[in-house]
């Protein structure tokens, strides 16, 4: 299959089939991924993010928009991501621009939450300093008194981001240290495949 307009389909399939794999080994958090951002000075900073969705339109994920990730998406919205499947020695690397998804979708995943993980959202004021600890537990019970009973609504701040990726590189361990590199890149005519060394 060497058809431009086939090849992300086949590189989504194939994202979906590893995901799915490592889903089975047992991993704790088989979604998780390394998010590298580059500020405005191109000073790169990486940090584990959970993946909360992948379409033919791109990999989704959620923070505090107020966060310093936040602030590097701001000022330069391309992204790296990676994964890593210990048990199936297998790594992805993603990388593209960002967009922020639409409110209603952000909404969708925010009602899923559990509510003391949205009350955590009100109280942390991601990546600031805190002075201590006791700071973050009197915000948690404010945001607890200030919402009691009534469903907890999604903090402005807190948001979802799409990566829309330009590349993506399917590692595998291989014999000898022969691994196999399958890199699948968008360009001006389309998508296309090729291998690397490794
Ligand atoms: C397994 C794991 C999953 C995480 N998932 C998320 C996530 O989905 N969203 C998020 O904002 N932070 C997540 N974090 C916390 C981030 O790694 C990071 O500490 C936080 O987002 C602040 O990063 P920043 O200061 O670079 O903005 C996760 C951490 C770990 C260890």
């Amino acid at each position: 299959m060497n058809n431009p307009e086939e090849l992300e389909h086949e590189a989504l399939a194939m994202f979906k089939d590893w995901l799915d794999a490592a889903c089975k080994t047992g991993l704790h958090e088989p979604t998780a991924m390394t998010l590298a951002t580059a500020n405005a000075q191109g000073r790169p900073s990486a940090r584990t993010m959970l993946l909360k969705g992948f379409d033919e339109r791109g990999f989704v994920f959620f923070a505090n928009s107020q966060s310093r990730k936040g602030d590097d998406l701001r000022e330069n919205d391309y992204v790296s991501l990676c994964f890593f499947w210990q048990p199936l020695m297998r790594q992805v690397r993603i990388e593209g621009r960002t967009v922020t998804i639409t409110a209603e979708e952000s909404d969708a995943y925010w009602e899923t939450r559990p509510r003391d993980s949205q009350l955590g959202a009100w109280a942390s004021q991601q990546s600031g300093p805190l002075d201590v600890r006791e700071t973050l537990e009197k915000r948690l019970a404010e945001a607890h008194d200030r919402f009691l009973d009534d469903t907890v609504p999604r903090p402005p701040h807190w948001l979802g981001y799409r990566v829309i990726p330009e590349r993506i590189e399917f590692w595998k361990s291989g014999w000898r240290r022969l691994h196999e590199r399958v890199l699948y890149e968008k360009q001006a005519d389309g998508w296309c495949k090729s291998l690397l060394y490794p």
